[in-house]
């Protein structure tokens, strides 16, 4: 661990190794990571279940405050020690609580890789489907719910999605692949956008469009506020150490402030965009069933197929579009993988191969396991939820909170809102940092504690939401 013998005055110095060649390989990378099925799957199916408008009028809130907050202290980190989160958080010592912050932020990605992927396979599954012309199938109420019961077809799909991140890997081709996301993300958006006009001026889909967007606060829980900050964490790839890593390859002419703001403008875009497609079809389609509404995980392909379908060319339509979300998924994979990966390297000091081939294991195994959960052993049970929701609120709910709040724990008391202010004001001019110091100092340890507490006590049945 060569950065434990560092100095202080070493830490400042800018890392020449790997940095992002401009400001738009830097965005391409941060933007591949954070829009992916975060995006388009989870976030409509969070805010059809936690109450629509209230859910994205706190998204909204959290994104702003804690959200910028938390990306321009994981990247400016990042970037002053030149580390990944490992590295970086031991720069400031040697003490246990410095270990345990780093290898938090850095376990994260190696959980969340494999249930990620499973969702992943069920994009190529869609999409091979819509490439064989069954879209009228793929519209019918029980085809979901038959293919995740299948466990067989599941792992092939599933297995097909890690392989081919781990290829990417391995090839070393992933810059390319986040150039061609330049040209494939502007189409997706597109498409997006045509589908969701589509979605909202369906008979009955207005009721769908107002449940989305008009916050109603007797759909307000405690849950409503977890699920939003959990997602928002999941959405902007933030309290997992992927920041912290492509802060270490930024430059130091790169304007933090307003890369954060960019992506996180873009990120949250795409997330809107997507739950104007699914939600108000849930209103023209199912005519705003709860249950549909509180369909979860699976929301997004069993509303979607419906919607191609009424549109007519819908395999056409259907491909193109499971086409780019699978491209979506792969980047931000493939920046899950990279950081497991490199947290083996240089942690472990593992060779680069073998390496790739331990996080491939972890994947395929925690991943078969979701797989399963949902078919033969669908009648496992964690804490009351199946294995891959399991997996999801364990990181999520669990440990991104406790991530974030080491993050702070950091700047509070070894690096300081001037180390902060410093590096920030190396490349911007940071006009919210009143904003930050005020989120960090008074609201984001005490809430990321309430957060953590309340994510705790519905899990042991203290309190239900
Ligand atoms: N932000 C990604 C998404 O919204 O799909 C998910 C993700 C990618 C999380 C990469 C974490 C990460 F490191």
């Amino acid at each position: 661990m060569e950065n434990q013998n560092k100095s202080a005055a070493d830490r400042s110095k800018p890392q020449p190794k790997n940095t992002f060649s401009g400001n738009l390989g830097y965005i391409l990378a941060v933007a591949g990571s954070a829009v992916g099925l975060g995006n388009i799957w989870r976030f409509p199916y969070l805010a059809a279940k936690y109450g629509g408008g209230i859910f994205l009028l706190i998204y909204l809130i959290l994104m702003l405050t804690f959200g910028y907050t938390l990306i321009v202290s994981e990247t400016a980190l990042g970037r002053m020690t030149g580390k990944s989160p490992v590295g970086a958080f031991q720069s400031f010592g040697k003490k246990k609580w410095l270990k345990f912050g780093g290898w938090i932020n850095a376990v994260i990605p190696i959980l969340i890789l494999p249930y990620y992927s499973v969702i992943g396979g069920w994009v190529v599954k869609y999409l091979f489907e819509y490439l064989r012309g069954h879209a009228e199938a793929l519209a019918s109420e029980d085809y979901f719910g038959g293919f995740i019961a299948d466990s067989l077809t599941s792992e092939i799909c599933f297995a097909l999605f890690v392989i081919a991140t781990f290829f990417v890997i391995i090839a070393g081709v992933q810059n390319g692949i986040e150039t061609v996301s330049k040209i494939i993300m502007p189409i997706l958006v597109v498409l997006a956008l045509i589908t969701a006009v589509y979605s909202v001026t369906r008979p009955g889909a207005l009721a769908g469009v107002k449940y989305f967007l008009i916050p109603n606060f007797r759909n307000f829980s405690l849950m409503t506020v977890v699920a939003a900050m959990g997602q928002m964490f999941y959405s902007l790839s933030l309290a997992m150490g992927i920041l912290y890593t492509y802060g270490s390859y930024l430059k130091k002419d790169s304007d933090i402030e307003k890369n954060t703001t960019q992506v996180e403008w873009f990120d949250t875009g795409i997330a809107i965009l997507a739950g104007l497609m699914i939600i108000p079809a849930v209103f023209a389609f199912s005519g705003g069933d709860m249950a549909t509404l509180k369909a979860g995980p699976s929301l997004m392909f069993i509303t979607l197929p419906k919607v191609f379908d009424s549109m007519g060319m819908a395999n056409i339509i259907g491909s193109v579009f499971f086409f780019m979300v699978l491209f979506a998924a792969l980047t931000s994979a493939i920046s899950l993988f990279e950081t497991s990966v490199s947290t083996i390297v240089e942690e472990l000091g593992v060779k680069r191969l073998p390496s790739c081939l331990i996080v491939l294991g972890i994947s395929l195994l925690l991943g078969t396991a979701s797989v399963l959960g949902y078919g033969t052993l669908d009648f496992v049970r964690i804490f009351g939820m199946q294995v891959l929701d399991f997996f999801d609120f364990l990181t999520n709910s669990l440990m991104m909170p406790v991530s974030a709040l080491f993050t702070c724990i950091l700047i509070l008391r070894m690096v300081g809102f001037d180390g902060i202010a410093k590096e920030v004001k190396i490349s911007s001019q940071f006009k919210r940092q009143g904003m930050y110091n005020f989120v960090m100092k008074y609201i984001a340890p005490f809430f990321l504690i309430v957060i953590l507490l309340s994510s705790i006590a519905s899990v042991l049945g203290w309190i239900t939401f």
